[in-house]
């Protein structure tokens, strides 16, 4: 089986969006434990699952396992899983997820990225391409983005790119042993007519 736009590689500017490959494991397994402190924070588990250390869960064996998910998913139309990377260096992942069609044609994107190389607006323009992508070829209306509250460089991406503040989520995500809340934001296809990357791109300094 086939879906609309996946797959795909996207570039600008040094930055490009890639399907993950088999032979990122060691490089995924590097740059997720060395940022264990900038990643926690920030990112669930199911409350079900029992408490593991941040190194089992982000080994090379974790890592295809999850690749065998999300290329599952992907070629199933539910998930566009892109890793980053910056001049050729596996640096982060995007996750466009939850991706359900009919009358919803919509989404949620999920992205992280090597405290290494943040503040360079590296993240903002994987999410520019993908964005472009997914209301291009995957043919998505909606994407939304869910960030907690204190996550102010998360929040300063969503507003960068023009995404719009919906609402709150109570007790979205479990995360750091609790619930927690998150606001809901979301970008429509026609938010942005002359593509989100152009509208970023030539935003005031
Ligand atoms: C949120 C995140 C993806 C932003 O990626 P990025 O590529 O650094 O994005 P930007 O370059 O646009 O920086 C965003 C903000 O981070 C802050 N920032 C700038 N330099 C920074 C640095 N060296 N270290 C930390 N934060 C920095 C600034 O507030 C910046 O906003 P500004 O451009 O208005 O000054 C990144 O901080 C990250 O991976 N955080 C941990 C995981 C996470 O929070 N994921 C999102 C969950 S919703």
């Amino acid at each position: 089986m086939s879906a609309p736009g996946w797959p795909v590689r996207l570039a600008h500017a040094g930055v490009e969006v890639r399907p993950l490959r088999a032979r990122d494991g060691a490089a995924w397994s590097e740059v997720r434990t060395r940022n264990e402190r900038w990643l926690a924070p920030w990112e669930g588990r199911p409350p079900s699952q029992r408490p593991s250390s941040w190194a089992a869960r982000n080994s090379p064996a974790v890592f295809a396992a999850m690749l065998r998910t999300q290329r599952r998913e992907a070629r199933a139309g539910r998930m566009l899983p892109f890793g980053i990377t910056v001049d050729g260096r596996l640096r982060g992942a995007i996750t466009v997820a939850g991706v359900t069609r009919g009358a919803y044609d919509g989404a949620h994107v999920g992205y992280w990225v090597d405290a290494a190389v943040a503040g360079r607006g590296v993240v903002p323009t994987a999410l520019a391409l993908v964005l472009d992508h997914a209301f291009g070829p995957v043919g998505l209306h909606r994407v939304e983005a869910n960030v907690r509250p204190e996550n102010a460089a998360s929040l300063r991406v969503v507003r960068k790119l023009g995404f719009v503040e919906e609402g709150l989520l109570r007790r979205y995500l479990f995360i750091d042993e609790a619930w927690r809340d998150h606001l809901s934001f979301a970008l429509l296809a026609e938010d942005a007519p002359g593509g989100v990357l152009r509208r970023l791109l030539d935003r005031p300094a």
